[in-house]
């Protein structure tokens, strides 16, 4: 039997609604291996938290969480509670940094069921690997002078180290795919980090005769995201490109409520995070109508990470097929409940035993 110890992190509003039917769900998928087993821990981190004990975790908090197998996260955020940026830093960037999540995967698909805003989403299927650690991101730089002689600096940080490791990762995930990587590049406006990178991706592509490569300047690419995404398979962005292409990423998709991601963790060192992209919707919490499927999707992805392929795809196909036969919560355009979506879910991945 085996077993997958995950730390579970419901947080706060409807991440305490969507885990629990996530965690449902996962055990479903268990059931139906037969041979697999997920154990979770759960911890109750949160605004919450902060309010009777004035921090997000204990201090030993990363300890804790250091000894399991993925971390599995609702969202984190109650501004009536806590001011955002103190609950997102005293979590879930904490987490990001220390367990040096340096790579940040988010795939857009066309979903059966769901009501693109493309007039034309054809078949499209793709995944954007976003550098998570440093580029445009950086604290270094700053501001000096007052008035009209305020001069501000910022500057993009591309180490050779970080820069290799992206593009590896977004090559040795092409080969279990369709064995196509696109670069987002600017080369052509930004004269040494874009060029650095345009050197590093030609260079790495050579350890990978068998996939096939392309190179977009990042404005036409973000346009083709919008005209024609089903020709990306793959794509490799810096974290800023990367954060951008993500959210027409999420756009296409037709909801924020299914768009899921993962903060991977590149050499094994420490556990990966695997959350939705939505936060914590205090505007519908204890509604019932949160969407499950972001939670879920992030829960295909754990699978992926594992090493679980076949049980990812049977998972995400069964959710499709779900939502295709209208198990939809409101977000995309459907009246059920959060329950009864994933115990559809659950009941025919049942079937599939
Ligand atoms: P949000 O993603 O929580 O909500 C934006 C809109 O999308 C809302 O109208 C919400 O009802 C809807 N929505 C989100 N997820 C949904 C789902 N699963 N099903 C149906 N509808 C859904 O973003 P917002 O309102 O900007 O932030 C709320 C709180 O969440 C803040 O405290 C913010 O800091 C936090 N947040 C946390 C994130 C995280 O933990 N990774 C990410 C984004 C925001
Ligand atoms: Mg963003």
């Amino acid at each position: 039997m085996k077993q997958f110890d995950i730390a579970v992190l419901p947080g706060d509003g409807i991440g305490k609604e969507v885990v629990p039917a996530a965690t449902r769900v996962l055990n479903a998928v268990a059931d139906v291996h037969g041979g697999l087993k997920f154990k979770f821990t759960e911890f109750p981190w949160s605004c919450d938290y902060y309010v009777e004990h004035g921090k997000m975790m204990p201090d030993d908090g990363l300890n804790t969480l250091q000894n399991f197998e993925a971390i599995f996260l609702g969202a984190i955020g109650n501004p009536q509670l806590v001011a955002d940026h103190v609950s997102l830093w005293g979590l879930l960037i904490k987490i990001r940094r220390e367990f040096e999540q340096s790579i940040n995967i988010r795939p857009a698909k066309y979903f059966k069921g769901l009501k693109s805003p493309l007039v034309n989403p054809n078949d499209f299927d793709l995944i954007v690997v976003r550098e998570n650690s440093e580029g445009e991101y950086s604290e270094s730089g700053g501001r000096i002078h007052k008035g009209e002689d305020q001069i501000a600096i910022q500057n993009a940080i591309f180490t050779r180290k970080g820069t290799e490791r992206a593009m590896r990762y977004a090559f040795d995930l092409a080969k279990k795919r369709r064995g196509h990587v696109s670069s987002a590049t600017k080369s052509n406006g930004i004269v040494h980090s874009m060029p650095f990178w345009d050197d590093v991706f030609n260079e790495i592509k050579q350890d990978y005769p068998d996939i096939q490569t392309a190179s977009y300047h990042i404005d036409a690419l973000a346009a083709f995201f919008v005209t024609r995404p089903q020709i990306f398979d793959v794509i490799v962005a810096s974290n800023l490109f990367g954060d951008i292409l993500t959210d027409i990423g999420g756009a296409i998709m037709g909801s924020i409520g299914i768009a899921p991601a993962a903060n991977i963790n590149i050499n094994g060192k420490y556990p990966s995070m695997f959350e939705p992209v939505h936060g914590s919707a205090p505007d519908i919490v204890g509604t019932g109508t949160a969407n499950p499927i972001g939670q879920i999707w992030t829960a295909k992805m754990m699978l992926d990470h594992f090493g679980e392929y076949e049980l990812g795809k049977k998972l995400l196909d069964v959710v499709e097929e779900v939502t295709n036969d209208g198990f939809k919560t409101p977000d995309i355009g459907g009246t059920s409940t959060t329950d009864e979506v994933a115990d559809e879910i659950c009941s025919r991945l049942k079937k599939t035993a």
